[in-house]
């Protein structure tokens, strides 16, 4: 796994994620959006978390969805493509390991293409900012499909199961994440409701 330093600074360097990242068919963040959009009521206050360049608010308004929008990101150069889609409320600049904002605040906290790369304990944060009976969604994914960052994903999961954080709605086997065959990786999204 990465340190926050190194992954700042590769996403601060990288100059064209969404010509390149959509060039290749990735479609993590357009199925977060869809699939987690039925959980999701008009009006209510939602967290993205490791936002990038703001493809999930992109979708998640592309499909109708009205309410206001937090977008936070290690990255500062990623929250200014982000703020160009003209989608979020508000953009901060924020570790997923310490979100700066009062535990239970929002009604449903997103991330798609994160928890592979920062972590699966960045899930505790996103439970604790949730409201109680509010959605959590994220993504795990897997490079060279070895499974390791979704196992251990998956035993964050169940440790939160057991002490009665939240449950599990649904979980989805999202491919390889990409239309091309260029990428080697295995994408997997749970959908969870934090315990009212
Ligand atoms: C693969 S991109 C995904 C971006 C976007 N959510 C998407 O689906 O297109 C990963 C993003 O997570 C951010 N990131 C990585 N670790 C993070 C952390 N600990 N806290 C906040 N953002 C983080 C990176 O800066 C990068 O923008």
């Amino acid at each position: 796994m990465k340190t926050s330093a190194s992954l700042r600074e590769y996403y601060d360097d990288w100059d064209s994620y969404d010509q390149e990242l959509l060039g290749d068919g990735y479609y993590v963040p357009v199925r977060t959006a869809q699939l987690t959009f039925p959980f999701l009521k008009h009006g209510q206050r939602i967290l993205d978390v490791g936002c990038g360049t703001g493809l999930v608010g992109y979708y998640l308004r592309r499909l109708g969805w009205t309410g206001e929008l937090i977008g936070v990101d290690l990255a500062k150069r990623r929250l200014a493509e982000a703020k160009k889609k003209n989608v979020y409320t508000e953009l901060i600049p924020a570790n997923a390991y310490k979100l700066p904002f009062p535990d239970a605040s929002f009604d449903a906290v997103i991330s798609s293409g994160v928890l592979g790369l920062a972590g699966p304990m960045a899930l505790e944060q996103m439970i604790l900012k949730t409201k109680p009976g509010g959605v959590i969604a994220a993504t795990v994914g897997d490079i060279m499909n070895i499974g390791i960052a979704h196992r251990r994903f998956v035993r964050v999961v169940s440790r939160i199961k057991g002490q009665k954080k939240c449950f599990l709605g649904v979980t989805h086997d999202l491919g390889t994440g990409y239309t091309s065959d260029k990428n080697n990786e295995r994408y997997y999204l749970y959908i969870m409701r934090k315990n009212a």
